[in-house]
């Protein structure tokens, strides 16, 4: 199966230019991140603490954190028990609470599997943290994305501005590097660099220049 397996930390941009990159190659883009938002918000609407694992473990279980993904002309929808959370998971808070709940196993597996899934059915470009390493390791093409924290929060901010949020600089960048920490850290299937991925760094390339390095691997990787 023609996959491409991109992680990275929060904030490198990889959302959008995995958007990008995937429709210039015409396949679908899975955001993995999204999926683990949408259990986030599912943890939070039903009064749940996100510290609770055995909590979040019960959810789980009981199918109460069902997680569904559907494309409308190319671009994604996420579901979270039936309902379109598509808009309400891009969020700081849905961001934390979608790094907090990303710590237990359980939420994990139940991602992993219906992410390898989704993947196995058609070409896609999936992006998250664990992609490479345990989603699809044996992914013909695998990138790690970065850029440093300074760069990434100056990104963040003016998303947040952009969707009317109006959060300091600081604040952003002190949130960057907590989210660095905890997905770095945790020790279930931590972001870290797969050793065979190619390091994309774009803290000094804009928008275009960063596609265009990721079509260039793609397109290595198919002349061998
Ligand atoms: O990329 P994002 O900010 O939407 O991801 C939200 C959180 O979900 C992130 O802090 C860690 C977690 N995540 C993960 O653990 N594994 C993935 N494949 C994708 C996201």
């Amino acid at each position: 199966m023609l996959n491409i397996a991109i992680d990275g930390p929060v904030g490198a941009g990889k959302s959008t230019i995995a958007d990008e990159v995937a429709a210039r190659l015409h396949i679908l883009h899975l955001d993995t991140g999204a999926m683990y938002r949408a259990v986030g918000l599912a943890v939070m609407d039903a009064g749940l603490d996100i510290q609770d694992e055995a909590g979040v473990t019960a959810l789980c279980a009981a199918g109460r954190a069902h997680v569904d993904v559907r494309y409308q002309d190319g671009a994604q929808r996420t579901l979270v028990n039936g309902q379109d959370v598509t808009g309400r998971i891009r969020t700081q808070q849905a961001g934390t609470a979608a790094s907090a709940v990303s710590r237990y196993a359980a939420v994990r597996q139940m991602l992993v599997r219906r992410q390898q899934d989704i993947a196995a059915a058609q070409p896609m470009l999936l992006d998250g943290r664990d992609i490479c390493t345990v989603v699809l390791p044996n992914a013909p093409v695998k990138i790690y994305l970065t850029a440093s924290a300074e760069a990434r929060a100056r990104r963040r901010l003016r998303q947040l501005q952009e969707k009317g949020e109006s959060p300091s600089f600081e604040d952003i960048l002190r949130e960057v590097n907590a989210r660095d920490h905890q997905d770095m850290t945790r020790a279930v299937d931590p972001l870290r660099q797969a050793p065979d991925a190619q390091v994309v760094d774009s803290t000094n390339m804009n928008f275009e220049q960063t596609v265009q390095a990721i079509l260039d691997i793609v397109e290595a990787a198919h002349a061998e």
